[in-house]
């Protein structure tokens, strides 16, 4: 896919891994900006195969199946932290992503293990030589342990489901945060790369913080690790 983001000249990996919701996505677009890094968003992988597993019909609760048409999709990810890009066999789905019906399939999808093998290959493909902001819930852990920089981003589940409802146009808190904790228990209590806090990474609870403050503090952080790039 065209990618117009130029290859920064730094090696720097920051991986930023956390819980739905703990504003794991603006953070890394935002540190990504302000270095002039690009960015991966390995959560719309997993929710692209989705899409796809549901528009195929897929019973995406039966992992055999999902696991005997994982390699048909051909997902190609875009690394401009100011637009990323996420195709599916050449059709745009930025926004079909998002949705209510990938939102309560992806982590069963997310959970089959030659789904994340074939998807990890991808990752660290693009990863590559660097100059990335990765995020995800296994980057620090899996994909990208030598990261100079793994961020585990948390924060309280009222405050989480309420950004998330906010972002989704007012959408019902109460079924926001049951989505946001449900997706939680099912990536932190999966066998392949669970949701975990990865060795030297520094633990963030964004609750009581602006966008802002967070920012600043991983570009502090980042700038700080640069040298061990
Ligand atoms: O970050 P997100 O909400 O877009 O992630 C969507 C789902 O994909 C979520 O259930 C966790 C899963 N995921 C994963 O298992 N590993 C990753 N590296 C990224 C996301």
């Amino acid at each position: 896919m065209p990618d117009t983001t130029s290859a920064p000249d730094t090696a720097l990996v920051v991986a930023i891994d956390g819980t739905s919701g703990s504003g794991k996505s603006s953070t890394s677009r935002g540190v990504a900006e302000r270095l002039g890094l690009r960015y991966l968003d390995t959560g719309a992988m997993f929710r692209a195969m989705t899409w796809w597993m549901l528009r195929q019909g897929v019973d995406v609760t039966d992992a055999d199946a999902v696991a005997a048409r994982c390699e048909e999709p051909e997902i190609l990810v875009g690394t401009d932290p100011v637009s990323p890009a996420i195709l599916v066999d050449g059709v745009d789905v930025a926004m079909p992503i998002r949705g209510d019906e990938v939102n309560a399939a992806v982590s069963h999808v997310a959970a089959v293990p030659e789904v994340r093998a074939l998807l990890l290959e991808q990752q660290r493909g693009v990863i590559g030589g660097g100059g990335i902001v990765v995020e995800g819930r296994d980057i620090g852990s899996v994909v990208w342990p030598q990261a100079e920089l793994k961020i585990y981003l948390t924060a309280d589940a009222g405050a989480r489901a309420a950004r998330r409802a906010a972002e989704e146009g007012g959408a019902d808190h109460a079924l926001t945060r049951e989505s946001l904790l449900a997706r939680d228990r099912i990536d932190s209590g999966r066998t392949t790369a669970p949701l975990v806090l990865a060795d030297g990474a520094v633990h963030v609870d964004t609750t009581p913080h602006t966008l802002d403050e967070v920012i600043d503090l991983v570009v502090s952080l980042a700038d700080a690790a640069e040298g061990r790039a």
